[in-house]
């Protein structure tokens, strides 16, 4: 199994990767994140120099990197977002732009990544 974890080096999504390559021997995951305020590298420190872990900057937003991203994967799981209520206050429109076509972007190669898996054909 590879996973695609968006926003995985958050505080639930990294404690989502460490765990998942502990549990799982014969899994990869790219660890694909923006790296805002709320995401931090220490929390993957332990999982760094795993040959089974990938690190990849970028924005959910962007449909291209997400894609690029994306090959290979047979899922993706999504922790990407703005999530602390004081930034919602001082910085409203990034809300928006990480829940909606972020989510989209993610939800729908997540999609693909699964069909591509199963070998049937691609369908946009
Ligand atoms: N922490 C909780 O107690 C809790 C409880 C229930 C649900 N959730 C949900 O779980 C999810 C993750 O929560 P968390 O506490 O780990 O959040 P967090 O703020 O710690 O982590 C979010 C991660 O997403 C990354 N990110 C933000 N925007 C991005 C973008 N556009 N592209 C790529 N990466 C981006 C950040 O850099 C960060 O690493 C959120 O949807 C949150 O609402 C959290």
């Amino acid at each position: 199994m590879k996973l695609l974890v968006s926003g995985g080096a958050g505080f639930i999504g990294s404690d989502f990767v460490r765990r998942m390559l502990a549990k799982h021997d014969d899994w990869e995951i790219v660890c694909f994140d923006k790296l805002t305020y709320a995401g931090n590298l220490d929390n993957l420190k332990v999982v760094a120099d795993d040959p089974r872990y990938t690190f990849v900057h970028g924005d959910i937003c962007d449909r291209a990197a997400v894609e690029a991203a994306a090959q290979g994967v047979d899922a993706i799981v999504n922790f990407a977002a703005e999530t602390h209520v004081d930034r919602s206050i001082a910085e409203p429109e990034a809300f928006p732009a990480d829940r909606h076509p972020g989510h989209a972007h993610a939800a729908r190669d997540g999609a693909r990544a699964r069909h591509q898996a199963h070998g049937a054909g691609l369908h946009r």
